[in-house]
């Protein structure tokens, strides 16, 4: 994704639910120096949370049930083309875009997950961790392939497991860097 020069990239966020990083994400997009637009949120569930906060913003958004993801993904990337994104950004997005979606968007499609990949893919990485003993964890941002939390690291925050870290407080420390990572994650692949 080169020559940003000045011009801002017409991003899309896809969510599932509670939407904090999508919203942390439009904040960033509102600044001047952004180099992206957020013009679109499509959502998996159509009682997510981050819907009302989009609507709120009057950012486009739609929400797509999955079960048929043919049916979906035709539907998105009709609307991906007429609002001319560039960028998609997952942010808690709970379902599996297809190969020929990613194929589609190569190279344009990020996500943020919870845990220092490779280590930790798939759900429940809180517990997980804790239950293994770790004595790190933290966020990773990455290009999305067809491989489950397997594409290209981006860039990652490490973070320190405290003895008293239930997974509660660990995600609230965790997601924390992630609204910094994101961002910078970003501005790194955007030059
Ligand atoms: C984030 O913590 C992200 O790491 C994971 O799902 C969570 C979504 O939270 N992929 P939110 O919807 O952004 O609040």
């Amino acid at each position: 994704m080169k020559n940003y020069i000045g011009r801002k990239i017409n991003t899309a966020i896809f969510i599932s639910g509670t939407g904090s990083n999508m919203r942390n994400l439009i904040k960033f997009s509102n600044a001047n120096k952004s180099p992206i637009n957020v013009k679109l949120v499509i959502s998996s569930n159509k009682n997510a949370k981050g819907i009302v906060y989009a609507s709120k913003k009057k950012i486009a958004n739609y929400s797509f049930k999955f079960s048929d993801l043919k049916y979906a993904e035709k539907n998105i990337f009709k609307i991906l083309s007429e609002k001319k994104i560039k960028l998609i950004c997952l942010a808690g997005f709970m379902k599996i875009l297809s190969h020929n979606f990613i194929k589609k968007f190569k190279g344009k499609i990020i996500n943020i997950h919870p845990s220092l990949l490779p280590k930790y893919k798939g759900l429940n990485t809180y517990n997980r961790v804790l239950k293994n003993g770790e004595k790190y964890t933290g966020c990773t941002v990455h290009f999305v392939n067809s491989k489950l939390d397997g594409g290209k690291i981006i860039l990652q925050k490490k973070i320190k497991i405290l003895k008293k870290d239930t997974a509660i407080s660990l995600k609230k420390r965790v997601q924390k860097e992630e609204y910094l990572l994101y961002p910078r994650a970003i501005k790194k692949i955007i030059n």
